[in-house]
């Protein structure tokens, strides 16, 4: 397996001199919103270190990000003007905010821009040169800046113009959040103290595959939770009613990671039992049963209170905690009980913890553990990537950029 070794070689933005120059900013602001409004501005947050100081630097700053998946059109409910604000709210100073991010008037509005000024471009998806890495967009990205930074961790494993292209025409440094993002996560991968173990659910064993077959290889064990947990279970010929299973294709990836983790000593655990409904719905009644016996009629939503108990004993015994993915239906209380005690229970495990993925960060801060977690990461797709072990297309661009 591979360690992290560029995260000692990536040069800083702590080591420039910055001031009165004009540094273009990736960060990712692809933050969930519901009405217009913001419903957790942690990644706007997780961006103000690296923002405040090139501020006390004396540099312009010029800030872009993509929101949502807006397939290259201009969408008004994916537009970064209300990111702006909230922006604008946290750092306690002005934050223009610059209807596109390429252009003549983008290239006017950064060039009238002082030192010390903060600029949000309109998010960069709005083209699709964006996500098509297309060299003349970045060209014309690169001419916003003298400098990038790049401190979009989330998107780290994107290669867009905007993480990635810009850097191959301007120097390139990393910003704070992603340095911390990969000296933290890179602990998994180098020499972790064990017991290592992770915790995974989510839906799909195939969203999951590159991480499983990398994750047998590193950790000392791992504990199944959530959807994909069933289509384990029906991988090892267990009955499980009308519970999510990714048949076909997700069934056979089941089938080489339980070979996989077996082959490398790796202790692959599934719930023992399950909390089952007719439905996923609130309301409905519940009950526990064997997760490889679920009757036709019934489906698998949470773990059971056995699975908890196994799954707390190995969890308390841990040195290193790796936690992807929600046990149960958390979001509705009949099915919240397996992931809200895996939550407590790794926030009271002195060793090293790391949460990484939307969903679990989201309950550890509905079970209020949010600060009791070693680290919880600001990207989903991006910590999964990095402990893969393949190359990120963002770091690489920062090893290749011109200095
Ligand atoms: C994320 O939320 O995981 C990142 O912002 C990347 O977004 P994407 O999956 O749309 O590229």
């Amino acid at each position: 397996m591979t360690s992290a070794p560029w995260v000692n070689e990536l040069p800083s933005v702590a080591g420039e001199q910055l001031a009165g120059k004009r540094v273009l900013v990736r960060v990712d602001f692809n933050v969930p919103m519901s009405d217009g409004q913001i419903t957790d501005d942690t990644r706007i947050a997780a961006a103000i270190p690296t923002i405040e100081h090139l501020v006390r630097q004396d540099a312009t700053v010029v800030l872009m990000s993509h929101l949502g998946r807006p397939k290259g059109e201009p969408s008004a409910e994916l537009s970064l003007r209300p990111i702006a604000d909230r922006l604008s709210e946290l750092l306690e100073r002005p934050v223009g905010f610059v209807d596109d991010c390429v252009g003549d008037a983008v290239e006017a509005a950064v060039l009238d821009a002082q030192p010390g000024d903060v600029l949000l471009l309109e998010n960069t998806r709005f083209h699709a040169e964006d996500t098509a890495n297309d060299p003349d967009f970045a060209r014309q990205l690169a001419r916003l800046g003298d400098v990038f930074v790049n401190d979009a961790f989330g998107t780290v494993h994107r290669a867009n113009a905007s993480t990635a292209g810009v850097a191959k025409y301007i120097p390139a440094v990393t910003g704070f959040l992603l340095e911390a993002e990969l000296q933290q996560l890179g602990q998994l991968l180098d020499d972790p103290s064990r017991p290592f173990v992770t915790l995974v659910g989510g839906l799909k064993v195939s969203d999951k595959i590159g991480v499983l077959e990398s994750l047998v290889t590193l950790c000392d064990e791992i504990l199944v939770g959530g959807a994909m947990a069933f289509t384990f279970i029906k991988a090892k010929g267990g009955d499980v009613g009308g519970s999510y299973v990714e048949d076909g294709e997700g069934v056979e990836l089941a089938r080489r990671i339980i070979e996989l983790a077996d082959e490398e000593g790796c202790t692959l655990l599934l719930p023992v039992d399950a909390v089952v409904a007719e439905a996923l719905q609130e309301g409905l009644d519940t009950d526990v049963v064997a997760a490889d016996r679920i009757p036709a009629d019934r489906m698998g939503l949470d773990i059971g209170p056995r699975t908890r108990m196994l799954y707390e004993a190995h969890i308390r015994d841990a040195h290193t905690i790796f936690w992807n993915g929600p046990m149960g239906v958390f979001e509705i209380p009949d099915f919240a009980e397996g992931t809200q005690a895996i939550a407590e229970a790794i926030a009271d495990n002195p060793g090293f913890t790391v949460i990484g993925g939307g969903d679990s960060v989201a309950a550890a801060h509905q079970f209020n553990v949010a600060d009791k977690i070693g680290h919880i990461s600001t990207g989903g797709g991006a910590s999964l990537a990095l402990l893969e072990g393949h190359p990120l297309p963002g770091i690489e661009a920062i090893l290749e950029a011109p200095q």
